[in-house]
């Protein structure tokens, strides 16, 4: 079936569309900004694209509609399983996007030797060779029976994957990477973005019809930014990213994968790899991760908080150092919690605890390079600058969690329990909590170990006070 192609020249600012190029976009007023780009024939298709290119378009109730509850498939890498919600999810498609080097093509190639689909999966690669990518499954340990259902393709063009596609009926596609995509039939120049977003469209078109399941590849500049890949994201379902983190226990090789945006599951949930020997494994305990091992007494200015990664809870280090001020106005540098909160934590402090520190600047860490975004970690954050403004150290295995008001109370957070019983499990034999009455339905899990102290606490004071007293 031959598409019908036409072109126009769209503008990159306002998305006006020309018939011929122009200098300046008479829409909006930008110079230089229409491009050419391919236009198909797709919009006469039908419902779901069962009806021939001379049906008239037509909507059908939203009730004839089968959910697309259920057909999930699981990837066989469980954090990967973990991020996308509960696996991936058939018609969808799914953009990988890290810096080079992070394990892109090692995490698809697992995955594709590890999937359990029925049918065949393809993968194509448009930057190794055959024989590379055999080298990488080798090195992987993938076993014969896992790779021979995994077909390879080695090139970029749009036209010959199709082709592929329609030969090969493919289950899941990875596709490494999108920047190596071109078609010949667009007329455009290769290596653009619209070139590259034509092919994804393209391949998106075809996965959205069938009972497959795409993965796309794209690389990032060192700064984080998606080049050209970023004008992807509106096209997919998912996109996940791979970022290298350095955690406290100086494992260098630990990688976690978020996703940004789920169109079939929560953006909250992180998944924790190392890159070892034999490819990217999982990381059995990753509160370990985040925990600086020590003995004895800790320095001034750490406190652990318990906060909740998607649905996981972890412990995390939080570390503060306050000198003071270098100008006129004290500053927060903090680059793993956001500042501006770090700053209504400190306000919190001075207005209530009586102390200043509108004359100090303060240094904000968590050990493990990951970012805190949950709330529940303000009263860790809290005694951590209160103990290094004042040198005091925290007493040793003590986990806390809470929200801090600005009223300086202790608010009631999400899945208590769960947070108490992994700070348990790793040894923390004190826990300070929301007060019940600010918590709702606490049941204490191990309190009848002995060991454990448990310290509800109402608002900052009392929990400064039964910390440091
Ligand atoms: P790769 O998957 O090629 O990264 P990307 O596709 O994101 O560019 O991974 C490359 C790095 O991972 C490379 O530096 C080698 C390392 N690596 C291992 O340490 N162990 C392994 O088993 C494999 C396959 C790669
Ligand atoms: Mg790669």
């Amino acid at each position: 079936m031959k598409k019908q192609r036409s072109f126009v020249f769209k503008c990159g600012a306002c998305g006006h569309e020309e018939p011929k190029w122009l200098g300046r976009c008479p829409e909006c007023g930008e110079w230089n900004t229409l491009e050419e780009t391919a236009v198909t024939g797709r919009g006469k298709a039908g419902p779901q694209g069962k009806a021939g290119n001379s049906a008239i378009p037509q909507s059908f109730p939203l009730s004839s509609v089968d959910p697309l509850e259920g057909s999930r498939i699981s990837s066989g890498v469980s954090e990967l399983d973990r991020v996308l919600g509960g696996g991936i999810m058939k018609k969808s498609a799914i953009l990988l996007g890290g810096e080079p080097g992070i394990g892109k093509s090692t995490l698809l190639l697992q995955a594709a030797a590890a999937a359990h689909v029925k049918g065949r999966i393809l993968y194509v690669s448009g930057e190794e060779s055959a024989g590379q990518v055999r080298m990488r499954a080798d090195r992987l340990g993938i076993a014969k029976d896992a790779s021979s259902r995994i077909e390879i393709f080695c090139s970029g063009n749009l036209e010959s994957i199709l082709t592929i596609l329609e030969a090969s009926k493919p289950a899941l596609v990875m596709i490494d990477s999108a920047q190596t995509l071109f078609s010949s039939e667009t007329g455009l120049l290769p290596g653009t973005v619209n070139q590259m977003k034509y092919c994804v469209w393209e391949l998106i078109s075809y996965v959205k019809e069938r009972d497959c399941a795409l993965f796309f590849t794209a690389h990032v500049t060192k700064d984080g930014v998606i080049s050209g890949p970023k004008s992807l994201e509106h096209m997919v379902d998912t996109v996940l990213y791979f970022e290298n983190a350095v955690p406290a226990s100086g494992n260098e090789d630990c990688r976690f994968l978020r996703a940004t945006k789920n169109r079939f599951g929560s953006v909250d949930e992180i998944g924790i790899f190392t890159m070892g020997e034999k490819g990217l494994s999982l990381v059995e305990d990753p509160s370990l991760l985040f925990l600086v091992r020590r003995d004895g007494e800790l320095p001034p200015g750490v406190a652990t908080a318990a906060v909740l990664e998607g649905s996981r809870p972890l412990l995390v280090e939080i570390q503060a150092l306050t000198v003071p001020a270098k100008g006129s106005i004290s500053r927060v540098f903090s680059d793993r919690i956001d500042s501006a909160r770090v700053s209504r934590v400190a306000a919190s402090i001075e207005k209530h605890l009586g102390m200043r520190l509108s004359d100090q600047d303060i240094y904000i860490n968590v050990a493990g390079g990951i970012r805190i975004a949950e709330t529940g970690a303000d009263l860790a954050l809290a005694c951590a600058i209160y103990s290094a403004r004042t040198n005091m150290p925290l007493p040793a295995k003590t986990a806390m969690a809470g929200e801090l008001s600005l009223a300086g109370e202790i608010k009631s957070l999400r899945r208590l329990n769960s947070r108490i019983k992994a700070a348990a499990n790793l040894g923390f034999t004190s826990f300070l909590f929301p007060a019940p009455g600010n918590s709702s339905d606490l049941e204490l899990p191990v309190q009848d170990t002995g060991a454990a102290a448990y310290t509800p606490v109402k608002n900052i004071k009392d929990a400064i006070k039964s910390i440091f007293s």
